[in-house]
């Protein structure tokens, strides 16, 4: 069965278009990332809408690691996310009943609205209203896109096409740091046009839905079998689909025999291990420390030294490499599988976190900066750690989750590991700082201990799943993994 599938797709340009045209979801998220920071350091945006935080930040008594902290700008940032995190279940709800295509349709509308209310706002309700319904955007497009890639993908080539996903996340982040880099210099109104350019990617989005189909599996679980079929063809480029949709049809009806997309059914054999996987695969993402680099990479290379367009010089280097390394993730997720990466990565990751710790504990005081030598030695430890990251847990953290939930669970299962990730997305960043003045350069120690609490749960608990039909997971992965099987 599985050969008939390998052998049964082509590669045709309105495929790519789907992926693609779907991909900047990711780029939404991603923007949105790189973008919060650099935004919320700008004093033209601190005088309009926080005046007592500049005035304070302006007294403030910084050194290497203690930066100025502000929960309510931090509330800035995290607020997205938490409306995300919610979002993602209603998201779940959606991208059931009205398809994957309507939900990211609806996510790309949320954004531009969020975007242009940010990007127009005269006081704090509207900036936090936008903020809210960007978030809304994020979480139904993290909920809805990885998903669509993973059901729309041929199988020997669905880890590479769901890393787009990632891709554009990336591509967003570094694109965000160079707006921010570029509008930081004009102003007042920089800051507008940075929260506005958001939009872009969102337009792009909304455009792409009316090009883009939605899956075979959303169609026949919705009913329209025939659609389904037909579609199926367009996207494998053949017509012989006959044993894909046979077996997605089986699926269908496996599904609608129990309640679909009840919590209840998450407790079930089947949708234990990769609840339990989905869920600590993005706690565990969070807690190597990415975001901490990701967010406050322009100030870790100021404290080393480089004075000049620190900002623009590491966020292009880290922007990079992030993105570089992604391209390796997504020519050897389906040939070398998810767990070499994942514990390749563990290795390198834990190894740079130790050394930079090391490095700054002996070599940086609360105020001096690092010889030259040290700091470069730094900067390629930071490059070798955000590699490692790029091309494992960052698209992983996304692509496991959605391939293994069976269909009656998948989307709720997957809105679990969505709202986790924007959970612990803004506990990083509401707490990095705080933890960074009391640990110091020890916080790469606390991060190098879950790097190594991962690498073991990877080794004893995530079983392989490249080149599996994510209809099969229970039978071909679940019930011959030797913990898991016992749950059957
Ligand atoms: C993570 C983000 C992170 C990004 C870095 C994503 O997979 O979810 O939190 O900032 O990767 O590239």
């Amino acid at each position: 069965m599985l050969n008939v599938r390998m052998n049964n797709s082509k590669i045709t340009v309105y495929v790519v278009s789907c992926w693609i045209f779907a991909a900047f979801g990711g780029l939404m998220f991603g923007y949105d990332i790189g973008i919060s920071g650099g935004v919320s350091a700008m004093d033209d945006f601190l005088i309009k809408f926080f005046p007592h935080v500049y005035q304070t930040k302006l007294h403030a008594k910084e050194n290497n690691y203690c930066k100025y902290d502000n929960w309510l700008l931090q509330l800035f940032t995290s607020s997205l996310y938490i409306s995300a995190l919610f979002a993602s279940f209603f998201a779940s709800k959606a991208a059931t009943k009205l398809g994957r295509r309507t939900t990211i349709l609806i996510a790309s509308i949320f954004f531009i609205v969020g975007a242009v209310l940010s990007a127009v706002a005269k006081n704090k309700l509207m900036l936090i209203f936008g903020r809210i319904l960007f978030g809304i955007g994020v979480g139904f497009g993290n909920e809805t896109v990885p998903l669509f890639l993973t059901e729309v993908a041929p199988i020997q080539h669905r880890g590479a096409v769901n890393i787009m996903f990632q891709l554009f996340v990336t591509i967003g982040i570094f694109i965000a740091n160079l707006v921010n880099y570029g509008t930081s210099m004009i102003h007042p109104y920089g800051w507008r046009i940075s929260l506005g350019f958001a939009a872009i990617p969102a337009v792009i989005l909304c455009i792409g839905c009316f090009v883009i189909t939605d899956t075979p599996t959303s169609l026949i679980e919705r009913g329209n079998e025939e659609q389904g079929k037909s579609t199926l063809v367009k996207i494998r480029g053949v017509s012989d689909v006959e044993a894909e949709y046979k077996e997605i049809v089986a699926e269908c009806e496996q599904a609608k025999q129990v309640k679909q997309q009840s919590l209840k059914n998450l407790l079930k054999p089947a949708s234990i291990p990769p609840l339990v996987i989905g869920v600590l695969l993005q706690v565990f993402q969070q807690f190597t420390g990415i975001n901490a680099i990701m967010f406050y990479a322009p100030v870790l290379f100021q404290t080393m030294g480089f004075k000049a367009n620190a900002s623009l010089l590491s966020s292009v280097i880290t922007g990079i490499v992030n993105v570089g390394s992604t391209f390796v993730s997504i020519y050897l997720v389906d040939k070398v599988g998810r767990r070499k990466l994942l514990l390749q990565a563990c290795c390198q990751m834990l190894i740079s976190q130790l050394a930079i710790g090391a490095i700054l504990v002996t070599s940086l005081s609360e105020t001096g900066t690092l010889n030259r030598t040290l700091a470069a030695i730094v900067v390629l430890l930071v490059c070798t750690y955000v590699m490692s990251f790029a091309w494992s847990w960052g698209p992983l953290g996304w692509l496991i989750p959605s391939e293994t939930f069976p269909l009656e669970t998948r989307t709720t299962g997957f809105a679990f590991a969505v709202s986790t990730n924007m959970l612990f997305t803004s506990i990083v960043a509401q707490l990095f700082l705080t933890m960074l003045c009391t640990m110091k350069a020890y916080i790469f120690f606390f991060f190098s201990g879950w790097i190594v609490v991962m690498g073991l749960f990877v080794y004893f608990f995530l079983p392989e799943t490249k080149g599996v039909p994510i209809d099969s997971m229970v039978e071909r992965v679940w019930m011959q993994h030797p913990i898991w099987k016992r749950l059957f």
